[in-house]
């Protein structure tokens, strides 16, 4: 039996801060409210001439460092992302090229927020399937190039980030399972409206940014997270005590707190970030675990559940032993 362990992660975050205080310069909010209903007190804002590929090399760098593989040894590049820097190539080839990367498979998933779990559970299928030995998995945004910056309920929730991994084929058990979900028919609760196909030869800019109805994606995130923990557990035979630590998507500290109170874990056995980073879709779930790995939380041999919601709405989670 093969599996793909992760042996190595990276992060990175845009130099620039915005935090709840600058906000309430430019829009009606406060900190106290943004606090409260979220958890986040700040978030990272790419530089004017800097790309999702931008901060995904940097991530990429590092994670590769960290597994001591070069660019020879990589042969799968899957990136998620949300916000490419082109409509083409994919960020991955963009990515690849940077990396100094040749010839392997290199494509982008769309999955807005479960995007890195998306495209983790690909790369786990590749290496499974004999198809790859060692794969790179970024997950990678510049959200805040699709925000109205004049849309209080949107904009104070977005950051921008990248985080990754790399994967290696192993006899050792590494992730054991992953378990992607999607439904078509929520498309409008969190969405753009506009695309390449649609809207793209007007000018329209306002309908070229996220639009939100909060309340309801809150609540369909926290029943929907709540389903895929109990399938995560039930498909591995094990019980809720068995996980180490839980590494969710980091949209609001009120569902990263549900969800811990469903799987009895307390919150010191839960990573949070998004207070620092804000929601940073595909990257936030990747940059929360490059953290805890980083300050020595998250060691070897300890059980992961990963789990994230987003636009699609898509859903996913992976259950991993490190
Ligand atoms: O990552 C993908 C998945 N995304 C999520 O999981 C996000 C899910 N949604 C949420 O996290 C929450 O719904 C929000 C943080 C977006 C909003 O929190 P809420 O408790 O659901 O608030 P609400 O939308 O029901 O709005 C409550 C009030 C409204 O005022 P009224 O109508 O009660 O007078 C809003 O207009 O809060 C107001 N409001 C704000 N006030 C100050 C909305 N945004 C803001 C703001 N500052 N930034």
């Amino acid at each position: 039996m093969i599996y793909s362990r992760i042996i190595g992660t990276g992060g990175y975050l845009p130099e620039k801060v915005l935090t709840n205080q600058d906000l309430e310069k430019f829009v009606d909010t406060s900190d106290q409210w943004i606090q409260e209903r979220t958890g986040i007190k700040q978030r990272h804002i790419a530089g004017e001439n800097e790309t999702t590929c931008d901060l995904a090399e940097q991530a990429a760098r590092r994670a590769m460092e960290a597994a001591e593989k070069g660019a020879r040894d990589i042969d799968l590049i899957v990136l998620a992302t949300t916000t490419p820097d082109q409509i083409f190539p994919s960020t991955a080839c963009l990515l690849q090229s940077r990396l100094d990367i040749h010839g392997c498979a290199a494509f982008d998933v769309q999955a807005v927020c479960t995007g890195f779990v998306y495209a983790l559970a690909v790369a786990d299928n590749f290496i499974r399937a004999g198809s790859a030995t060692c794969a790179l998995v970024v997950g990678a945004e510049t959200f805040s190039r699709i925000l109205n910056w004049k849309d209080r309920g949107t904009c104070v929730l977005f950051g921008d980030g990248a985080g990754a991994v790399v994967l290696e084929a192993s006899r050792e058990p590494g992730i054991l399972s992953t378990h992607l979900h999607a439904d078509g028919d929520y498309a409008k609760l969190l969405h753009v409206p506009d695309g390449v196909s649609q809207g793209y030869d007007q000018v329209q800019r306002e309908r070229a940014f996220v639009e939100m109805r909060g309340n309801e994606v809150f609540k369909m995130a926290v029943n929907t997270l709540g389903r895929i923990v109990d399938e995560t557990l039930l498909h591995n035979g094990l019980e809720k005590s068995d996980v180490d630590w839980l590494i969710p998507h980091q949209a609001n500290f009120r569902i990263i707190r549900g969800i811990a109170r469903k799987l009895q874990l307390p919150l010191e056995r839960v990573v949070v970030t998004v207070a620092e980073h804000g929601n940073t879709s595909a990257a936030s779930v990747p940059l929360a675990f490059d953290a805890a790995v980083r300050d020595g939380r998250i060691k070897r041999g300890e059980t992961l559940l990963m789990e994230a919601f987003g636009g699609g709405f898509t859903w996913g989670s992976a259950l991993i032993k490190y």
